[in-house]
């Protein structure tokens, strides 16, 4: 009875958690324990037990369990033929070894939980040659002297863990020749020295976890030629270095359970190519970047749990693994995102554990990029049962070939508790329930709040890392928007084709028509603010959509705003940057410098750039991130009672092509400038900042037909009036117009909110949480404060 290596393997990996990793779990289905009919000592019971070799060998054991008695002694008489011998939970805190060595059968000996504080007291007098396995967990062991288990030559297992081991000699270990399986996991070792695994070219299993250990020495288990499982858990290791694990060859397990890694140590793991399951959980690592699992070809089973900041797994995160059959990613609470192209190459993965995360969806390419997929489980997500979302549909419904293709083998975990969060109509529905018809066919970017929080505080001359993803079908086209109105990004695709591209630092730019004094105001905050304007060198936009900002100053604090854009809509999200001053740090209280907002209609002109007979493009500038701007526009006639169309302007956007109007007619349009919905630090000024920017335009003429028709007297004297009142408004528009529209024409306009839907005119998602209050601004025309 001999059960196979990865039976060895897969029960190592099992009990990674547990301090004692006994084939426990299988003893149920064996038989019980026997009578053994032999002179027991008093109060401990004496019987036939099941009992496997550390290489995992069956063995009918003959047993004394002398377990939790108060002894201060060995008890007396042991069996001779005594095989096992349990003394733990005792108050054991030394033994007379003498009295075992006439036991030659004796060949487990368990003194976890006792008083031992010296290891000579165990070790020093007779030889035990039969003993392979020594339990000595939960002692008060603090110190290991050269050769302390000398007298122990065929030892096999030898568990210290739970002790107060601060200190092991180089040579601790010497004349373990034997030693298949040791765990020093849980005591107070500081460092890891090379030299103590010199001795032990046998060993397989090592667990160290548990230790303070913050570094690893490079090479230090080269001596470890046999090592097959190595278990690294709850040591506070910040990083790994590039040959920490240099020489372990035979390596197929390996776990970095809860340490504070920031990235996957790729590096380091490309040393052991043998390497079949390893553990990543509960680290501080935020993202899984593109060829940070790459080429691992034996990789079987990979964890990426409980992982608190983990925003974000990138393009190409997993490539070309083709063993990997069961992936799992749970329990990460921040985790939004998993690129479409995430995963390449993985032909054989099987079960796709994704539960218990933020994700709104699992993109049909990466169910598609997986041709062995056989289970996923998405329950705890709050999922958005929309386009992305087709491949997971109620299977009966699915009409196209393609389509059966995808949801043709893929089983849901707990399909009970896999639930649609969004969209409303759908809300708590079952996703395997829901037909594809009912999914809607358009998916609008959404920034998952979870990916991006509403504050950031960050030391000054530190650096600043923002990570926003979004998921969308057709691919978003993110941006970011800094304070002062930098849009860093790709190019605007609105009102570009016309007027010459936006400079990537095109808030810096002075335009024609801007006036220069009013400028001259701003642009020294500004100077101050930017670094000259490269934000090549100083921001960094990652193509997954993070920025990157080095050296920040006290100046760059201010709202922060990231946009996701897609043919069909845009979704935006702020963050609001704060940064802690060096100089100040004593104060209290006053070392966070929060820019509040500028008034920003100071230095806000709005232009009328280009009329057409159906459109006009209007341009502005604006040294400040206002993500909450609206544009309204008004035809305007001599009876007045004509609607008010609003549209919000995505952050960062310096202009906008109206389209859809009326040839011949005079528009009134306004620039609402606005600060964040939340941004507490507006205060008095946002008011200031509210006050909208209006201009009059007249849209081209259309071109009279050739030749020319007679004009009737009734429509020449309409033109006439049209004509006047032109002149009228004109005159208007030339006076106070442009500051502020009169109360009274704010009445005489009977004002009706309509949306635009027009190619151009985007449409902003409006976040269903506080949809009331969206819609609310929505309302807010031109000439209420609302
Ligand atoms: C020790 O074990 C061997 C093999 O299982 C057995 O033959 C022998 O009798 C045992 N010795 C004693 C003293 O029980
Ligand atoms: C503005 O929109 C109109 C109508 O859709 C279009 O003809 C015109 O080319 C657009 N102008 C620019 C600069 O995009
Ligand atoms: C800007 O305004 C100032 C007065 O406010 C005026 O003297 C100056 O000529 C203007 N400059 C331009 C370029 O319009
Ligand atoms: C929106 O308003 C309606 C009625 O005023 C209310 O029943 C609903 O709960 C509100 N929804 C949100 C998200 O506030």
């Amino acid at each position: 009875m001999r059960p196979t290596l990865i039976f060895l393997q897969t029960q190592f990996f099992l009990c990674v958690f547990v301090s004692v990793c006994v084939p426990a779990v299988v003893v149920g289905s064996l038989p019980h324990a026997l009578p053994w009919h032999v002179s027991c000592p008093v109060r401990c019971v004496c019987q036939i037990k099941p009992w496997f070799s550390p290489d995992s060998v069956y063995h009918e054991a003959p047993t004394v369990d002398c377990n939790d008695l108060l002894l201060t002694k060995l008890p007396v008489p042991i069996p001779l033929n005594t095989h096992t011998l349990r003394l733990q939970s005792n108050l054991l805190s030394e033994i007379n070894t003498a009295a075992l060595h006439g036991l030659p059968n004796l060949t487990d000996l368990d003194l976890s939980q006792n008083r031992f504080s010296h290891i000579r007291t165990i070790t020093k007098s007779s030889p035990l040659p039969s003993l392979l396995s020594l339990h000595l967990e939960e002692n008060h062991l603090g110190h290991l002297p050269d050769a302390s288990f000398s007298s122990l030559p065929n030892l096999q297992e030898l568990f210290l863990s739970h002790n107060n081991l601060h200190s092991i000699t180089p040579g601790a270990f010497a004349g373990l020749d034997s030693l298949l399986r040791l765990h020093i996991n849980n005591n107070r070792l500081t460092t890891v020295d090379p030299r103590w695994f010199k001795a032990l070219p046998s060993l397989e299993v090592l667990m160290l976890g548990g230790n303070p250990v913050e570094a690893l020495p490079e090479r230090g288990f080269q001596a470890l030629r046999s090592l097959r499982s190595l278990v690294l858990g709850g040591m506070g290791l910040r990083g790994l270095a590039e040959k920490a694990l240099e020489g372990l060859e035979g390596l197929e397990s390996l776990s970095f359970y809860d340490n504070k890694l920031t990235k996957v140590p790729t590096q380091a793991l490309r040393r052991v190519p043998g390497l079949k399951f390893l553990d990543l959980n509960k680290n501080r690592i935020k993202l899984i970047e593109t060829g940070d699992f790459k080429d691992m070809v034996h990789l079987k089973e990979l964890g990426l749990n409980n992982m608190e900041e983990l925003v974000s797994i990138e393009r190409g995160a997993l490539e070309n693994l083709p063993e990997l059959t069961k992936l799992e990613i749970t329990n990460n609470p921040r985790l939004s995102y998993i690129h479409p192209q995430a995963f390449l190459r993985l032909s054989r993965l099987e079960s796709l554990m994704l539960n218990s995360n933020s994700l709104s969806a699992l993109h049909q390419h990466i169910v598609l990029s997986l041709p062995s997929l056989q289970e996923v489980s998405l329950h705890s997500n709050p999922l958005r049962c929309d386009c992305l979302f087709h491949w997971a549909a109620d299977e009966a419904s699915h009409s196209h070939i393609e389509e059966t293709q995808t949801s043709r083998t893929v089983r849901f975990i707990q399909p009970q508790a896999t639930l649609c969060s969004e969209p409303p109509e759908l809300r708590a529905r079952k996703v395997r329930e829901v037909s594809s018809r009912e999914m809607s066919a358009s998916c609008l970017p959404m920034i998952p709040s979870s990916s991006l929080p509403s504050y950031v505080g960050v030391r000054e001359g530190g650096k600043l890392v923002l990570h926003c993803r979004a998921l969308a079908d057709p691919q978003p086209e993110l941006y970011w928007v800094t304070p002062s109105g930098l849009r860093l990004g790709p190019v605007p695709n609105v009102a570009s084709k016309g007027s010459p591209a936006p400079d990537p630092c095109h808030s810096m730019t002075v335009s024609e028509g801007f006036n220069q004094t009013t400028a001259s105001s701003i642009s020294t905050s500004y100077t101050q603010a930017d670094t000259p304007c490269n934000p090549s060198k100083h921001y960094q936009l990652l193509p997954e959509g993070t920025l990157e900002m080095n050296k920040v100053t006290l100046a760059e604090a201010g709202l922060y705003t990231c946009v996701a854009e897609n043919a069909l809509g845009a979704d935006t999200r702020s963050v609001t940057v704060g940064v802690h001053g060096r100089e100040k740090k004593r104060k209290k209280g006053v070392d966070v410098n929060v820019k509040g907002a500028q008034p920003a209609s100071a230095f806000t002109r709005l232009e009328v750039r280009e009329v057409g007979q159906h459109y006009a493009i209007l341009s502005w500038q604006s040294g400040h991130n206002l993500p909450s701007t609206r544009l309204s526009w008004q035809a305007i006639y001599s009876n007045a009672h004509t609607p008010t169309y609003t549209t919000r302007i995505l952050a960062g956007t310096q202009s906008f092509n109206l389209t859809h109007l009326q040839a011949e007619t005079f528009y009134r349009v306004c620039l609402h400038l606005g600060i964040s919905e939340g941004d507490k630090h507006a205060g008095k000024r946002s008011r200031e900042s509210r006050k909208p920017q209006c201009v009059s335009l007249r849209t081209k003429d259309i071109p009279e037909p050739q030749p020319s028709l007679q004009i009737s007297p009734e429509l020449t004297s309409t033109a006439v009036t049209l004509l006047l009142l032109a002149l009228i408004l004109m005159l208007l528009a030339g006076q106070g117009w442009d500051t502020e529209p009169s109360e009274e024409a704010g009445k005489q306009h009977i004002t009706i909110l309509q949306e635009i839907k027009s190619p151009t005119a985007l449409i902003i998602n409006q976040k269903r949480s506080n949809g009331n209050q969206s819609k609310e601004n929505e309302k807010c025309v031109l000439d209420q404060d609302c």
